[in-house]
């Protein structure tokens, strides 16, 4: 599996950073080859073509998804080279779980219609350094993705 980590934050060295290297750590020891990027609203995204699986994640500032992965999504040609995708979803936040699902994770999903989602999990602030949480979902993720190429 060739997996992306697409992700924003504003705090560099933060917690949204941290998750992703540990996830990342976690992908490639299943023999995955994982890189990561950091959005920019207007970016160019024709990349995401050569990757299996895009990991894509942000925290939550003020209600909204960190600007420049929403941004991506609505603004630049993510979402067109996104289509057939296999996707995983993460959000950081301070709410509880039930607030984010209801409140922050439909911000992503209303824009990723014509994807796939292996695996979607709102990270609170005690679990963005567990590993154990961290490896439950990145064996979640692995798991539907042999389910879904074995299809
Ligand atoms: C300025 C600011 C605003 C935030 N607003 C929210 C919010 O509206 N809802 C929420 O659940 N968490 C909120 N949080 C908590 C962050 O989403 C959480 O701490 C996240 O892990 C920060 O990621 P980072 O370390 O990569 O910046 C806020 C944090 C900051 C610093």
């Amino acid at each position: 599996m060739k997996a992306l980590i697409l992700f924003d934050s504003r705090t560099s060295g933060g917690s949204t950073e941290q998750l992703i290297d540990a996830i990342g750590q976690e992908l490639a020891a299943t023999g995955a080859i994982v890189e990561k990027a950091k959005c920019k609203s207007r970016g160019d995204y024709s990349f995401v073509a050569d990757f299996d699986v895009v990991i894509m994640g942000a925290p939550i500032y003020y209600l909204m998804v960190s600007s420049e992965l929403l941004g991506a999504l609505l603004q630049s040609n993510l979402k067109q080279f996104l289509q057939g995708k296999k996707v995983a979803l993460f959000l950081t936040c301070g709410s509880p779980e039930l607030m984010a699902n209801i409140l922050y994770l439909p911000q992503l999903k209303l824009n990723l219609a014509g994807t796939t989602t292996l695996a979607e999990k709102i990270f609170a602030p005690d679990q963005t350094s567990n590993p154990d949480v961290i490896k439950n979902y990145v064996m979640e993720l692995v798991d539907a993705y042999k389910k879904a190429e074995a299809k």
